[in-house]
């Protein structure tokens, strides 16, 4: 029996029982059969969480990119490694097989390397979702640079601060992109992210648009320019099991976004393990995950889980409705996909434009569909699994986060039993617990609590860049011994997980995480602002909508006029994704007497249930409350 994939209902019972009594040997056995080191481990797993310190595989070497392409090569080289779908369909596609993808790999090392990026490097990536994003993900990887990709959405403001963070050395961005029918001129961005980062001494710019842009002498350089010098060998650098591979910023419950370090051997295990057996891929499948390279979901299953398991992954550039709602539908019948990955929101946003778009394909092609990044509705469940899967494929509903690094909590293909708006089982190796106030475990099923995980696998985060005590305090220490999700979670009469929602301070708008003070603080950067506080609330599309309560320092006078330019402030300090949807205007804000806002009752009021706003006779001044009622929106 192959430890690696998993056939059947019965050898997921019996993988999961061995991986709880012996994870060692588990996941030993994994990367010994599946994966390719240059020097084996000393050891699998030496853990503690009260540091923490996890570390996978050390003494190992090994290089990621040996593993997404070297090894195919000699079976695969002519297999398609990567598809890449243009935001207009009547631009023609590019696609590259395994030996092409290497070679552009290969080359874009030597460019890095040309411009004195060396091991251990933070280079940071914010380009769109073009071929040369992937290539350069990878190119990093191959000379042991960290990468630090930062989504394109986000403002020049957010970009500086990621970069110095991570002190990057090098961005890699594009002239311009394009994204529906919107256009974003990327390079000004970056030009204007740089005027506040020193560590940057290149920029390497590649041509999508075709905009004139600026360049800056000494700094910026053309990529094609570039790559036209260097060869298409490029020999991996061998790189330790716990360096880091990449770095990601994620929202938390405090302001500043922190970055979420992974590292090369455990990420590299845990993102094949996981991809090969929750869709249940096969040598001749086509497989599409929606997703941004931006975000984690593309780092490992755009990227990195495909790759390693030697698949055809395929890239998007646009959005769902562009130029139609039949966008998705028409790309899978196009390249006959086998496994489709998308978010909720998307299949909201397309369920509200009818059932007519998605019946005018046939999508018979399709075998596994699956979705992440918030809780999934019982309704758009239905929709997904009726009209995209025709009532044949099985969907997997995938729990989890930038922080586990891969799926932790889902289906595996047909093998898993569904449930509408559940997760359902935990992958082999995870071992879910549900917690209750005071950290103890609850037993039993047809319960609820805080989610945590009581043992590490190999692509849990080792750290938080540059601060680990936040990593500390903010995963290890609500409960002692166990890494804390930040998610509320119930088990059902059998045991599946259903997912309910973050129970900190982070809000999940169209699958993407804030914190809400990280909204607070850009909306309080607006000069009429005094003080603000923000909340979500459910919105039909994205999940979480963002309600903001805004007190100005003077009488507003225009109130359309002051949301404008508030909602302004915010897409300069953090990016359009995180543009508040409601803002509403008061005098003061449910404080008590020790100064802290009550924010049940801003959530409820969001919510438009005011009914039962519980007892407030601890504020300092209760008839906001009536004030904040009778405005709301
Ligand atoms: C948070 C993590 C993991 C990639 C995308 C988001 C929520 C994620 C599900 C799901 C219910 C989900 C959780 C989690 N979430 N997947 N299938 N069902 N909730 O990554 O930005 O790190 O956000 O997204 O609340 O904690 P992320």
């Amino acid at each position: 029996m192959s430890h690696y994939q998993i056939t059947s209902l019965e050898h997921y019972h019996e993988a999961y029982a061995e991986s709880v009594s012996n994870p060692d040997k588990f996941w030993g056995d994994i990367a010994e059969e599946n994966f390719k080191w240059m020097k084996k481990w000393d050891n699998v797993c030496d853990w503690n969480f009260s540091e923490p310190k996890v570390e996978w595989f050390k003494g190992a070497q090994l290089n990621i990119t040996e593993n997404c392409l070297d090894r195919h090569l000699e079976e695969r080289g002519n297999k398609l490694a990567l598809i890449w779908e243009p935001n207009d369909p009547k631009e023609r596609f590019i696609r590259y097989t395994y030996r092409e993808l290497y070679e552009k790999v290969c080359q874009m090392a030597n460019v890095l390397k040309k411009h004195g990026i060396k091991k251990g490097d933070r280079v940071a990536i914010y380009m769109p979702m073009i071929p040369e994003l992937t290539i350069s993900v990878l190119a990093c990887a191959r000379i042991g640079a960290i990468h630090s990709v930062v989504f394109a959405g986000f403002s020049a403001h957010s970009l500086a601060d990621r970069i110095n963070d991570a002190e990057a050395k090098m961005v890699l961005t594009s002239d311009g992109l394009y994204r529906g029918a919107k256009e974003i001129p990327v390079k000004r961005v970056v030009d204007e992210a740089l005027q506040t980062c020193p560590s940057v001494k290149t920029v390497l710019v590649a041509e999508r648009t075709r905009w004139a842009v600026n360049m800056v002498e000494g700094r910026d350089f053309w990529l094609h320019d570039e790559l036209d010098t260097v060869n298409k060998e490029c020999p991996a650098e061998p790189m330790n099991s716990e360096d880091m591979l990449f770095i990601l910023y994620t929202s938390g419950s405090t302001g500043k976004p922190k970055g979420v370090v992974h590292t090369c051997g455990g990420y590299m295990v845990y993102a094949g393990y996981s991809f090969k057996n929750v869709f249940q891929y096969e040598e001749s499948d086509i497989y599409w995950c929606t997703a941004d390279i931006g975000w984690i979901t593309g780092h490992t299953y755009i990227v990195y889980g495909p790759l390693i398991n030697g698949a055809t992954t395929v890239m998007f550039e646009g959005v769902p409705t562009f130029p139609d709602a039949g966008r998705f539908w028409q790309v899978c019948d196009k390249y006959g996909v086998n496994q489709f990955y998308t978010a909720p929101t998307a299949i909201r946003a397309l369920m509200a434009k009818g059932e007519d778009h998605v019946l005018s394909y046939s999508l018979d092609s399709l075998r596994v569909i699956g979705t992440v990044g918030e809780p999934i509705n019982e309704e758009a469940w239905q929709w997904y699994y009726i009209h995209v899967g025709k009532e044949k494929c099985p969907v997997v509903d995938t729990w989890w986060q930038t922080e586990t690094g891969g799926i932790m909590i889902s289906g595996l293909g047909k093998h898993s039993p569904m449930k509408p708006a559940h997760a359902g089982y935990p992958l082999p190796g995870i071992q879910p617990v549900l917690l209750d106030q005071e950290g103890n475990e609850i037993e039993g099923n047809e319960e609820e609590g805080y989610l945590c995980v009581k043992h590490p696998w190999p692509s849990i985060l080792r750290t938080t860049y540059g601060d680990h005590e936040r990593c500390r305090v903010t995963y290890f220490s609500h409960y002692k011994g166990y890494y804390f999700t930040g998610d509320g979670a119930r088990r059902d009469e059998n045991g599946m997980y259903r997912i309910i929602g973050r129970v900190d301070d982070v809000i999940n708008v169209s699958g993407h995480r804030f914190g809400t003070a990280e909204i607070e603080n850009a909306i309080n950067a607006n000069d009429l602002v005094a003080e603000s506080a923000v909340v979500g609330y459910p919105h039909d599309i994205k999940g979480q909508g963002i309600y903001a309560y805004v007190i100005t320092k003077n009488p507003v006078q225009n109130e359309d006029i002051l949301r404008a330019e508030i909602v302004e402030t915010v897409v300069e300090e953090i990016g359009k994704i995180a543009k508040p949807d409601k803002i509403q205007f008061v005098s003061g804000l449910p404080k008590t007497r020790s100064g802290k806002i009550m924010r049940r009752i801003l959530r409820k009021v969001a919510e438009g249930d005011t009914s039962s706003l519980g007892d407030t006779s601890t504020l300092l001044d209760p008839d906001v409350v009536d004030e904040i009622k009778n405005g709301a929106l």
